[in-house]
């Protein structure tokens, strides 16, 4: 089962869900109406385009429902803004706690960051600062574990197919930083 928290218009889960039909993708948002046409898209019928295995749930890493904690084989959290991009570099610990809610022993969090002031993702958070400063420490204090961490390369963000990664034209131009991080509870 996969997780995509901070989902926006929820198009990266009806991508994900058709690549794996046999595999439940939940798009988690506290914006219902950005998810609404994927959410009915994903209700068609197979012979319409729909993707059964897809499912949304209006809900924020503050609040994680009791039925999506400790659920998740992979959590992606892709070009979060506020507090889920504090939550992601651990600065927030609730949200932060809220996204370790989600994983299952054994599973996987991928988080794709924005490093880039002008991208209004950033704010006043600084990716290459946060791994220096204790982010591997203070995701540990969560029980998840720091595995990878890399500015991602051009064809990795090309391939990134969230609406928000093609806005921000990354992997279009080398002057268009993103991180990805890769977290895992043991
Ligand atoms: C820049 S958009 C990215 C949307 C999508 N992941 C994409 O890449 O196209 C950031 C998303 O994070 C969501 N978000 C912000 N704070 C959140 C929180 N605390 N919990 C869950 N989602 C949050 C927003 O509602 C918004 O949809």
């Amino acid at each position: 089962m996969t997780v995509d928290l901070g989902t926006g218009d929820g198009r990266f889960v009806l991508a994900a869900a058709a690549a794996k039909p046999d595999r439940l993708v939940i798009g988690v948002d506290p914006v219902a109406t950005a998810m609404a046409e994927s959410s009915r898209r994903a209700a068609q019928g197979p012979r319409r385009g729909g993707t059964p295995n897809a499912v949304f749930v209006v809900a924020s890493a503050e609040a994680v429902p009791a039925e999506l904690r400790g659920i998740a084989e992979l959590v992606t959290v892709n070009l979060p803004w506020g507090s889920l991009l504090r939550g992601a570099l651990a600065l927030d610990p609730t949200a932060a706690a809220g996204i370790a809610s989600l994983v299952r022993p054994g599973g996987r969090v991928q988080l794709l960051l924005a490093a880039d002031a002008r991208d209004r993702l950033a704010a006043d958070v600084n990716v290459r600062t946060r791994l220096d400063g204790g982010l591997a420490s203070d995701w540990r204090a969560h029980g998840l574990e720091l595995m990878k961490a890399h500015e991602a390369a051009p064809e990795e963000l090309a391939s990134a197919r969230t609406t928000w990664a093609r806005r921000l034209r990354l992997g279009t131009s080398d002057e268009r930083r993103a991180w990805r991080l890769i977290l895992r509870r043991p």
